[in-house]
């Protein structure tokens, strides 16, 4: 496993519309695994292929840090409600802002054998899931802000 470049804002490879994936391969497993490995190093919650360079529909979700979903060729089939809140992304780094997204999403997908799975999620996973979905059309976060873009607020180090 690797840690990959994270593309950053600006970087056309984040406005491309991503390719079906039609079969596994141990070249996609190995980027599966990168990815993985990406979002935890970066302290995410969520990655798209894209943001490493690759045009694949493959995202990797993990909301709670010890629940990783990996979902390939995703789509949404339904959502419910709404919520108002903060976002932010790995390829914008050191920004937040206020969007507002479906409370509730339910998606369907592949998973890495290539069976159908269906993934429910509300508030941050539902969040999560149309986020990174986003991303396989070319999309980012920042498009959909209302407001401006905020610096986000470091936590401090030391407690004393
Ligand atoms: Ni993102």
């Amino acid at each position: 496993m690797a840690i990959r470049n994270i593309r950053e804002y600006g970087d056309e490879v984040l406005t491309k519309k991503c390719k079906e994936v039609t079969e596994m391969t141990p070249r996609i497993k190995d980027l599966i695994e990168d990815m993985l490995e990406t979002m935890y190093e970066a302290n995410g919650v969520g990655l798209a292929a894209p943001q490493v360079g690759i045009l694949k529909r493959i995202v990797v979700i993990d909301v709670t840090g010890e629940d990783p979903y990996v979902l390939i060729n995703p789509r949404i089939i339904a959502t419910d409600g709404e919520q108002t809140g903060q976002e932010g992304c790995l390829s914008v780094p050191g920004k937040c802002g206020i969007v507002t997204r479906p409370n509730y999403v339910k998606a369907e997908a592949l998973d890495i054998n290539m069976k159908p799975f269906t993934l429910e999620g509300e508030e941050l996973l539902a969040r999560a899931i149309c986020h990174e979905l986003d991303h396989l059309d070319g999309h980012i976060y920042v498009e959909k802000v209302e407001g401006d873009l905020m610096d986000t607020v470091m936590e401090e180090d030391e407690e004393e």
